[in-house]
């Protein structure tokens, strides 16, 4: 059964010191721009509490302010009684009232999230001039705050992964001769809804030749014996994601489907072994590649390790080849070797793990040893 998870959410004091730490760090410095503006949803729903789809956060050393749309207005009057928030209707242009409230207060250079796309900024840009206001870019601030989670926000993880944990046991009576990976797919997020989560983003099931391409969708194929089959899914619950993988074979497992399973095994428990504060990510990425070098797979495995989970399930930087980025406890980070051979199948085994003062622990429970399933 998944624990129950009955954390209060975390009292608006918990997004107002967020706020204020992030404040310090903006405002701190001759080259620091007198406003900043959020406009990354994550990021907002980090600094603020709300819950909804779209929102803007302005910041100022000594204010905060809200911009959304009338779809809104009532909701974040409810989830930020603390923020003043100005409510645009249709037909008003956001970018016109940030640039006018900027204006009002005084403000000469507003820093942007430099993960905006291009057309969002020169859209911006032009009210930005108009007010003879100029933009800075900010490059990553509270992506890099949202690294290392606190107690409230590792409880909802953990609770995502114990959901991913019970939906993997539950599905896995599905996993023998003739069931298509749709129906197991539609499954695993149906199981995860039953328990009051959504699936964390597209569920991957990919069978036989198709389990060698790592981000296959489910189609209507049907397992057979002697298949790998790789499932992979998670659930965001309370805001925050799981991604869990677990490669089975179906009915009967060769000498071959041993061969991989074991080498990507290896390279999971190394890397996992290697964790701990003050190692860079591709000093554990370089764990799993010399691994499967020793069983001449290295060449199968072209993806990053791992990477960050949390509010996203692509969460911030992680475990790659080129990630000189240093753990610290309290990061939370996929740790997902695999191997692809094009022609016969691939494996890929996903943990998510927290990194620890002295190495990590490891948060998803589903076994990993190779599971044989069918009858
Ligand atoms: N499910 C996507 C990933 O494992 O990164
Ligand atoms: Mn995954
Ligand atoms: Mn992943």
């Amino acid at each position: 059964m998944v624990p129950q998870h009955q954390d209060q959410a975390p009292g608006l004091n918990v997004y107002a010191a967020r706020r204020v730490r992030l404040q310090q760090m903006l405002f701190e410095g001759a080259r620091a721009p007198d406003a900043a503006l959020i406009t990354q949803i994550a990021n907002v729903s980090y600094l603020t509490g709300f819950t909804g789809s779209s929102a803007w956060l302005v910041l100022l050393p000594d204010r905060a302010h809200l911009i959304t749309s009338g779809i809104y207005a009532t909701q974040i009057g409810m989830e930020v009684p603390d923020i003043p928030t100005t409510v645009y209707s249709p037909g008003e242009e956001s970018g016109a009232i940030l640039a006018g409230l900027l204006q009002s207060w005084g403000v000469r250079t507003l820093g942007i999230e430099s993960s905006n796309s291009l057309q969002f900024v020169k859209g911006l840009r032009k009210h930005l001039r108009k007010a003879r206001i100029a933009p800075m870019l900010l490059k990553g601030v509270v992506e890099k705050m949202r690294l290392v989670k606190d107690a409230y926000e590792l409880a909802q993880i953990r609770a995502a992964v114990a959901i991913a944990d019970a939906a993997f046991e539950h599905v896995q009576r599905m996993l023998q001769p003739g069931v298509a990976e749709w129906d197991i797919a539609m499954e695993i997020d149906f199981y995860i809804r039953r328990q009051g989560a959504y699936p964390a983003f597209e569920t991957l099931v990919v069978s036989g030749e198709r389990s060698a391409l790592p981000h296959g969708k489910p189609t209507e194929r049907k397992l057979e014996r002697g298949d790998f089959v790789t499932l992979d899914f998670g659930a965001r619950y309370q805001g925050y994601c799981s991604d869990l993988t677990r490669t089975v074979v179906v009915g009967y497992a060769s000498q071959e489907h041993r061969r991989l399973y074991h080498a990507v095994l290896d390279a999971l428990e190394r890397s996992l072994g290697a964790i701990r504060p003050g190692k860079t990510g591709r000093a554990i990425d370089k764990v799993a590649r010399r691994t499967l070098e020793k069983y001449g797979l290295a060449d199968y495995f072209r993806h990053s390790l791992g990477h960050s989970l949390g509010i996203n399930v692509h969460d911030g930087v992680g475990l790659a080849p080129r990630e000189k980025t240093k753990l610290q406890p309290g990061m939370v980070l996929t740790v997902e070797p695999g191997v692809y051979l094009p022609g016969f199948g691939g494996v890929r085994i996903e943990e998510d793990v927290l990194v620890t003062e002295t190495g990590c622990e490891v948060l998803s429970r589903s076994p990993r040893t190779l599971m044989v399933t069918g009858y």
